[in-house]
């Protein structure tokens, strides 16, 4: 099983458009996937379909209530695609949760319990360093980070070494960076050949091959609430998406 956290907190830079197509790819080869929203702005959640006040039980219960996982869990309009969603009520937990004994572990302890098996276990996070972040990162065994080929791109990356370094050292010995994905790449602007080539020099050999380039349809496809491969699967987002998971299931041998 692959446990994977789409961290940046950058906002904007594709981490839930990462995480729903990636999801929705790996689904469609074969893959039994996973993906858990652990942003209050439920986008991971929205994009596939769902509607957020119409979700009895999520991610909050899971964390703050005990409610079971079973409980919780989504099968969504894809084969072999499940979902743990998230609502605006997430935005509390971190308060609520901040005198709760082992609160950076509660998510995986409670996917321990539950003896959740998939292939890819993909969370999406939100775009801050907090508690939500934090449990990804002690839950995963990789971190997947998606930079936006402009100019601010590398900007706070520091911090977020520094708080990937800090959970290894105490918490999780295991946890590694895999992955560094380059998006909205526009190969006219000198911007993102920049960013790319600092990328590429900053992360040696963790940087995917594809880029995903920037591409409306992308952009369009989650008020559908359709990943690309249903919303339209001869875009380039689709055709780049379809890629990097060609890549992503290629590292499973070095894994
Ligand atoms: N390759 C792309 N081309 C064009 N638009 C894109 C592309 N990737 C993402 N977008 C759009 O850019 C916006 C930000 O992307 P996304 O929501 O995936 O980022 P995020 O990192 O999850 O943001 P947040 O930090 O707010 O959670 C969204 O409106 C999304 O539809
Ligand atoms: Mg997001």
């Amino acid at each position: 099983m692959r446990k994977i956290a789409v961290i940046n907190q950058k906002g904007g830079s594709g981490k839930t458009t990462t995480v729903v197509n990636v999801g929705y790819y790996l689904a469609e080869i074969g893959k039994t996937v996973l993906l858990i929203d652990l942003d209050p702005q439920s986008h991971t959640t929205i994009h596939l379909g769902f509607e957020p006040p119409e979700i009895k039980k999520s991610l909050y219960d899971l964390l703050v209530n005990q409610t079971p996982l079973s409980d919780i869990l989504k099968s969504t309009p894809y084969k072999n695609l499940h979902l743990i969603p998230s609502k605006i009520d997430l935005a509390s937990a971190e308060i609520e949760l901040v005198n709760e004994v082992g609160r950076e572990i509660i998510l995986r302890e409670i996917l321990k319990k539950n003896n959740v098996k998939y292939d890819y276990v993909i969370m999406d996070c939100p775009p801050s360093l907090g508690l939500l972040t934090l449990n990804a990162l002690t839950t995963a065994r990789e971190v997947f980070i998606p930079i936006q080929a402009e100019f601010f791109a590398l900007e706070g990356l520091t911090k977020l070494f520094q708080t990937i370094k800090i959970v290894k050292e105490r918490i999780n010995p295991a946890l590694e960076i895999t992955g560094i994905i380059i998006t909205m790449y526009d190969k006219r602007k000198n911007i993102c050949k920049d960013v790319e080539k600092k990328v590429e020099e900053y992360f040696k050999g963790k940087v995917f091959k594809t880029r995903i380039r920037e591409n409306v349809r992308l952009a369009e496809a989650p008020s559908y609430g359709k990943p690309i491969g249903e919303f339209d699967k001869n875009s380039y987002g689709a055709e780049d998406y379809k890629k990097l998971t060609k890549e992503i299931i290629k590292q499973e041998k070095n894994i």
